[in-house]
């Protein structure tokens, strides 16, 4: 009989709290589209000041940010934006930016890291000499912390140079920020100067920070007053949304301090699975929330195996293919949790009865 739910699927199954619950109920609210929600205002206000940015836009999701800012910044049809081949915006977003907005997506391999080498960014910028040939460069993307790189933080000194870059060549910066309070947490940098070089930035609410939706677009007043027509454009303008940014304004107030001890605790569950024989995983390499590990060859445990000896106790987790599992930490994950998950791991791996893994 499963006693417990621990899930570590990701950090957006967080669940919002009581006192978000009660925030959204008492939330003073207005026509956001007209532009009169208080409580919308606020948060803007709120983000706008934590990212030392002049303006900021509630949107309700982390894609719908991304896609609103680089349709902002690539607003000529040809326009190319430079991105890491492995980030959410290029794998995960449904190809929306060429899509919708007519923007050719120019990969550039992802290290490890998150990063992508400047070299390569720099020869990937077109000539604009071959106009007939080629589409325009207008926009760089960073991705920080790097999710499909397992949570890495891309360091202030790494971020600046991109933005000279980019300055060099009339290029805009764009930073998913989708997780860039984990950075800010793990690299002691506060978010605004994580972000200064960027011209824009999209910071979700509803990860580790545990809002139950949406996201902040930041940048320029010019910047956000043509967001704000695109959101309107792509159905993202509502009405009352006081409602979900008084959540997201408890988030702020009351989360971020949190994401300290989820990476401390993705940090003890990463040194557990290193003792588990069959299981491989760099504990060096979990900078935040997210880790990935692999099952070794010969182990005779699959992914998809391993993932239903787990919900059989309540252990909820995501795979990448048949040998690499992902886990992600958030505050609704308690350190008695990590332990129950490594003391079941080390039973699936093991081959033991079920009612031992408990
Ligand atoms: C790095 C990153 N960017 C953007 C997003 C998109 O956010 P949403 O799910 O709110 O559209 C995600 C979602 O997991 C993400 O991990």
């Amino acid at each position: 009989m499963v006693i417990r739910t621990v899930d570590l699927r990701s950090d957006t199954v967080t669940l919002p709290t009581k006192t978000m619950r009660a925030a959204m109920a008492g939330a003073e609210v207005d026509d956001d589209v007209l532009g009169f929600d208080p409580t919308a205002s606020c948060l803007e206000a709120e983000m706008a000041k934590i990212t030392g940015k002049e303006a900021a836009l509630f949107v309700p999701s982390g894609t719908m940010g991304n896609l609103i800012s680089v349709l902002v910044h690539c607003d000529v049809r040809g326009s190319e934006a430079i991105l890491g081949d492995k980030c959410h915006i290029h794998l995960y977003e449904n190809g929306g930016i060429a899509t919708i907005g007519g923007v050719h997506p120019r990969p550039v391999k992802n290290n490890e890291d998150g990063t992508m080498d400047i070299g390569l960014v720099e020869a990937a910028i077109r000539d604009p000499q071959g106009e007939q040939f080629y589409p325009t460069t207008r926009l760089i993307c960073l991705e920080n912390t790097h999710a499909n790189s397992g949570g890495k933080c891309l360091s202030v000194e790494y971020t600046d140079r991109v933005g000279e870059l980019a300055k060099k060549y009339g290029l805009k910066l764009h930073i998913d920020g989708a997780r860039i309070f984990n950075a800010e947490t793990a690299l002691g940098v506060p978010v605004g100067r994580l972000v200064r070089a960027a011209d824009s930035a999209s910071v979700c609410l509803s990860k580790g920070l545990g809002a139950p939706v949406g996201s902040v677009i930041v940048g320029s007043a010019r910047f956000i007053a043509k967001a704000r027509v695109l959101r309107k454009t792509l159905g993202g303008g509502m009405r009352q949304i006081g409602i979900l940014c008084a959540a997201g304004l408890i988030a702020l107030q009351e989360n971020v301090g949190k994401l300290e001890q989820d990476h401390r605790k993705a940090k003890a569950l990463a040194e557990g699975i290193a003792q588990i024989k069959g299981l491989k995983i760099d504990v060096a390499s979990v900078e935040t929330n997210i880790m990935y590990f692999d099952i070794e060859e010969g182990s005779n445990m699959t992914a998809l195996k391993l993932r239903k000896k787990l919900e059989e106790h309540g252990i909820l987790i995501m795979f990448d293919n048949s040998s690499r599992v992902r886990l992600v930490m958030h505050h609704q994950i308690s350190e008695g949790d990590v332990q129950y998950t490594i003391s079941c791991l080390k039973n699936a791996m093991a081959g033991l009865p079920e009612e031992n893994g408990i």
